[in-house]
């Protein structure tokens, strides 16, 4: 074969491999193969000396030829399969900006939760630390020791759930802390209050249900009198309810304090004209209070003669009802995720 015939072999089974070159891999063993320095063409150029001197510069021109040729189809097909590469890349990765987010759903807290912890911030700014007992006590703590004997009339005042075994209940009220912080303290003062679930056997409606939150509001200590009770709950009730709130002092009756009261604000839906909510007297109940009975600083470990001390017990379910504007109580623990979703 003369060279002639050679140089039309390379060009053409040159530029046919090329045609079957699809990506960058087989672009570069192409480059390699036909235009590299062990290559057809680029051996035929170290073999020109041995051509005959007549036909070499003629050969010479062809093989030129010939390697501009696969230079520039090379040139021609890289960019094209580039540019393919490049076209499948966005395909593939392609984002659609158009659709719609997917939301963030974030937690949130329990409108008692709140409350309670205002509760906590207020009576915390004057001194008052949170102290916890349990949600299952013995009959003792939640009666007895609080002035309660069995069969005494008192009692009915607390609907009870009680358990298979009679002497533990579901505490009523959450006074029967009052006990524990005192064994737990005494002789110190004490300046606490005492949050927690209580559970009452009742009739279910839009102010009162089962279960609900008191906090339990306990100071002991050698000189406390009744004005402290009256300030420490003005106190309170004006920060929680607002500076300029009515409020009004009542005599009242517990077993474990003496004497007693209950604190009423003027009713935040009427103010104070008369509404269904406070029964038509103008007046919501908020709390019960009292001086500490003598024979409960006893049980708790302190002399009567040495110590007094005010309690008070209120439901934190009303001040969250005003807060929250929620007109029925039996809300709060339904669980339904669309009434919790509003805060
Ligand atoms: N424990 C009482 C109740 O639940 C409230 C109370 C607490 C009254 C402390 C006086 C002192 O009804």
């Amino acid at each position: 074969m003369d060279e002639f015939s050679r140089l039309d072999e390379i060009q053409k089974t040159g530029l046919e491999a090329l045609q079957a070159v699809a990506d960058e891999n087989a672009l570069q063993s192409w480059r390699v193969g036909y235009l590299g320095r062990s290559s057809p063409i680029m051996t035929l150029f170290s073999q020109l000396p041995q051509v005959p001197k007549e036909l070499r510069p003629a050969v010479g021109q062809r093989a030129n030829q010939v390697k501009q040729a696969l230079e520039s189809a090379y040139a021609l097909h890289s960019q094209a399969v580039k540019e393919a590469s490049l076209n499948r890349a966005l395909q593939s990765e392609q984002v659609d900006v158009t659709l719609p987010g997917r939301r963030f759903v974030p937690g949130r807290l329990h409108p008692e939760t709140r409350t309670l912890r205002e509760v906590y911030r207020l009576f915390g700014d004057m001194g008052f630390q949170v102290y916890r007992s349990p949600d299952v006590e013995t009959d003792d703590y939640n009666f007895g020791l609080l002035n309660i004997p069995e069969y005494h009339p008192a009692r009915d005042m607390w609907d009870t759930f009680y358990t298979t075994n009679p002497n533990v209940v579901l505490r009523t009220h959450t006074s029967p802390g009052q006990i524990r912080a005192m064994r737990d303290f005494a002789p110190e003062p004490i300046r606490v209050i005492l949050p927690g679930m209580c559970y009452r056997y009742e009739q279910v409606t839009v102010r009162a249900d089962i279960q609900f939150y008191q906090v339990e509001v306990l100071a002991v200590g050698r000189h406390i009198t009744f004005g402290d009770l009256k300030g420490t709950l003005t106190e309170f009730a004006q920060r929680m309810y607002g500076a300029d709130v009515r409020l009004r002092f009542r005599p009242s009756y517990f077993p474990f304090t003496e004497p007693s009261a209950e604190l009423d604000v003027e009713c935040f839906i009427c103010g104070g004209v008369g509404c269904p909510v406070c029964k038509q007297s103008g007046w919501l109940e908020i709390l019960g209070c009292g001086m500490i009975h003598p024979v409960v600083l006893q049980n708790g470990g302190y002399d009567p003669t040495e110590f007094s001390g005010f309690a008070a017990g209120m439901g934190t379910g009303r001040i969250s009802m005003l807060r929250y504007h929620i007109d029925d109580i039996r809300n709060l623990w339904i669980n339904d995720i669309r009434f919790l979703d509003q805060f």
